[in-house]
């Protein structure tokens, strides 16, 4: 693309501003900012103005059929049995999301690398490793691990895990591969420069996991060594259980294509994502997309009916995402701090939110499953996402957590 077409086409979309240095700069900084706007996916930007995929939902009623912790215990032997031949027969794998920025957590590095120890130091990624590798010795097989990130933070964290040697996990079952990108805008929809040569962009979501892993050729490699179930889990839950045999093992023997790990709600109030149905296929529903009637409702039992907060550990069988590759998934328009160059081209770094990033939520690609297992877990065991650096899901409580599971900081 010439400048003359870059031109052209940001006209179109209102987006001159994207020119506004381009005499100051170097031929290649030039060609670089071209290529750059050419790459923009202009589309997003009409989200800024009619708002993202919330408030779009079907008929949302109660899940009918779970698997309780009392139903887990009392299956334990059966499931983990046929979670483990699964694993030995290299049918799991697990992927890590980091691609995200971690703003809330304040860190200028990937989130994995922030240090929770207290008298040593331990990272959030050795404890998920730590985590996983229960299950490499419970089993005596290697999983193999997809680690996402962006170009935000892929070098620093494929650094890192070199740095540590994989915190001992073989480094033969690890791949990365970089997530993709998408424009970040003011509240009027204009797309920020973050650079004068650079458009401000951020990771496109964890939603869009499944196509840049099928882009990055490792969806092929996985399934040409076998792996037919894939465990998504988050970067921030430093408790949670990946590749769990048990869970595997209950997915299998109920025949499902996805399954999610919840945790009971802790009050009507709590603001999870909880596991429904949408008109009669599973769904998450955000904690405000319920309304008050259905946030109180009561089952039979006196059970809450929607009582199953999900905490972003999926399992999925690959073959049932790639009949739904085609589906468009719905974009979430979400208020960030977005740095950016003022009027005078200098870079500011906002205090508080000035603009709209655009993501796909891993959490939509339920709807697309034809069922979900919940399959509920102990939250003081299995759920201490770190967010913040203090209060709610913080460092600190998961410290706690993980010292109430017998973890030494
Ligand atoms: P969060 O919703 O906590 O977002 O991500 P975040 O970007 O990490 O943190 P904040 O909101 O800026 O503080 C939940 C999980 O999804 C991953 C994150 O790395 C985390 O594991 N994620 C998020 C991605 O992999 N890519 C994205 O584009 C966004």
């Amino acid at each position: 693309m010439n400048y003359n077409q870059a031109e052209e086409l940001l006209k179109q979309y209102n987006q001159e501003q994207l020119l506004k240095y381009y005499d100051e700069l170097s031929p290649e900084q030039k060609n670089s900012l071209l290529r750059q706007i050419e790459e923009i996916d202009f589309e997003l930007l009409k989200f800024a103005k009619e708002g993202g995929a919330e408030g779009e939902k079907g008929v949302i009623t109660p899940l009918e059929d779970a698997v309780s912790i009392e139903n887990i215990k009392a299956n334990q032997e059966k499931y983990t049995k046929i979670g483990v031949d699964a694993i030995q027969h290299g049918k799991v794998a697990a992927l890590l999301l980091a691609g995200g920025m971690g703003t809330r957590l304040g860190s200028d590095k990937p989130k994995g690398m922030y240090n929770i120890g207290k008298t040593k130091d331990i990272y959030i990624f050795e404890m998920l490793i730590r985590n996983l590798l229960d299950v490499v010795h419970q089993t005596g097989a290697w999983i193999p691990l997809y680690i996402m990130t962006s170009e935000k933070n892929n070098e620093d964290t494929v650094r890192f895990f070199e740095e540590k040697d994989y915190f001992g996990y073989d480094k033969d079952y690890v791949d990365f591969f970089v997530q993709e990108m998408a424009p970040a805008a003011s509240y009027d929809g204009k797309i920020y420069l973050e650079e004068k040569d650079r458009i401000s962009t951020s990771p496109n979501g964890n939603g869009g996991w499944f196509i840049s892993f099928v882009r990055s050729g490792l969806c092929e490699k996985a399934k040409k060594a076998g792996v037919e179930y894939i465990n998504i889990f988050a970067v921030d839950n430093v408790c949670q259980r990946m590749a769990d045999p048990c869970f595997v093992g209950a997915t299998i023997d109920g025949g499902y294509c996805s399954a999610a790990k919840v945790v009971s709600k802790a009050s009507p109030e709590e603001k999870v994502g909880v596991l429904c149905l949408e008109d009669g296929r599973p769904s998450i529903v955000e904690y405000y997309e319920l309304t008050e009637e259905m946030r109180y409702e009561k089952r039979k039992n006196g059970e809450l009916a929607y009582k199953y907060g999900v905490i972003l550990n999926y399992l999925f069988r690959i073959k049932d995402l790639e009949k739904n590759q085609e589906e468009n998934m719905a974009i979430h328009v979400v208020e960030k701090k977005i740095p950016y160059l003022d009027e005078n081209g200098n870079k500011v770094t906002p205090e508080s939110e000035n603009g709209y990033k655009f993501e796909t939520l891993v959490l939509d690609m339920i709807h697309m499953m034809d069922n979900c297992l919940a399959y509920e877990v102990e939250r003081e065991k299995e759920f201490a996402p770190i967010k913040n650096k203090t209060g709610v899901d913080s460092v600190e409580s998961a410290q706690k957590l993980l010292e109430y599971n017998g973890v030494v900081l």
